[in-house]
């Protein structure tokens, strides 16, 4: 039996990230270089420039992750890589990279979904949560609320109609000159600012779909006609009708499947807000809240080394020629 020792490489977006994790989730090291300087400029993730930026990161970082966790190549039993979704561009550098070093090494290479592995981010710091689980997956393309009653079996109870949730972040603090990436900027404004304004909770009891865009709008729109209005409390009021929808919805979600427990996974599950609010609720209704460090909330590879290796147990090895899948969805129960 191997030790499972899996060297996970995640280029999907904007972060160029090696990590090596053993078969018990223990992370031996999570190197993540982020590009965010380069797109900054730009107001938001050019690809082109992101895909060259891979090119020139992955050898080094995948290098640092192995010289961090102690380990050399042989040392290795899988490798695992991002194959969707996300910038395809991204994507195939990532993929490319983990195929190369499986021939020349010799090792199997498995694909990992980029949203299981977000929704797998929970287990690296808690492994035995205990399901059935209800997930909130928050981050800059997706928005989605996930029963999980079976590790690698999800069922999808509602998602974004329109912007995610993270993307309604960046607009918004492109619309007030805060610069990208917004959401760590508008949260870090809130936590000064007064909830005086009460903005549009979208669907707030309507199902478990979600809808931003109108919220980003009303922003907007209050912001341009309310040109005085301290910024702090633009972004406290912004943030306060995101967290209610969220909380909201999470919460229905989490008492109506019978979950044991809650937990939100992605970028935007770094929000200081959301956590403290996930925490408050759980508490309120006795569930078990499981808030990842924020490391493990925006995109990293440890999150892809885990789920690569329950995927390889489940599932065996991906073939060498599977590509990247920019629009890969998230892997739903088969409904008999
Ligand atoms: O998961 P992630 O790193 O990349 C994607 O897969 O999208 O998420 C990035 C998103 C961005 O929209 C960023 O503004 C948002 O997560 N984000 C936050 C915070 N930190 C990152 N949003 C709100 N509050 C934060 N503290
Ligand atoms: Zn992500």
């Amino acid at each position: 039996m191997t030790s499972g020792l899996t060297l996970g490489i995640e280029t999907s977006c904007d972060e160029t990230a090696a990590s090596v994790v053993t078969s018990d989730n223990v992370v031996l090291s999570s190197v993540v270089s982020s590009q965010v300087d380069l797109h900054a400029r730009y107001g938001g993730v050019v690809p082109e420039v992101a895909s060259r930026a891979h090119v020139g990161l992955i050898n080094p970082v995948i290098s640092q992750a192995l010289v961090e966790a102690g380990i050399e190549p042989k040392d290795i039993d899988l490798v695992a890589a991002t194959n969707g979704p996300g910038l395809v561009g991204s994507l195939l550098i990532g993929v490319s990279a983990a195929k190369a070093l499986s021939l020349v090494w010799g090792k199997p290479y498995v694909g990992v979904n980029h949203l299981e592995a977000h929704l797998y981010s929970c287990f690296l710091e808690e492994p035995d949560l205990e399901l059935p689980l209800v997930v909130l997956l928050v981050s800059g393309g997706h928005t989605i609320l996930v029963s999980m009653e079976k590790h690698l079996e999800y069922t999808i109870l509602g998602q974004t109609l329109d912007d995610a949730v993270g993307e309604a972040y960046d607009k918004v603090a492109r619309y007030l000159g805060l610069g990208y990436p917004g959401g760590p900027v508008v949260d870090q404004l809130a936590e000064t600012g007064e909830n005086k304004i009460t903005f549009p909770r979208p669907m707030l009891r309507d199902g478990y779909d979600f809808s931003f865009s109108g919220l980003k709008t009303a922003v907007i729109n209050y912001v341009r006609n309310n040109p005085d209005t301290p910024i702090e409390d633009i972004a406290t009021s912004f943030q306060e009708a995101v967290v209610e929808v969220l909380t909201t919805k999470a919460r229905k979600a989490a008492i109506e499947t019978k979950a044991k427990g809650l937990c939100i996974g992605g970028g935007v599950a770094a929000n200081s807000r959301l956590r403290e609010a996930i925490f408050d609720i759980c508490l309120e209704d006795g569930l078990h809240p499981f808030v990842p460090s924020r490391a493990y909330c925006t995109d990293n590879a440890a999150m892809v080394a885990a789920t690569g290796w329950r995927r390889f147990l489940q599932d065996g090895p991906t073939l060498l020629n599977t590509g990247a899948n920019p629009n890969l969805k998230l892997p739903e129960k088969a409904h008999l």
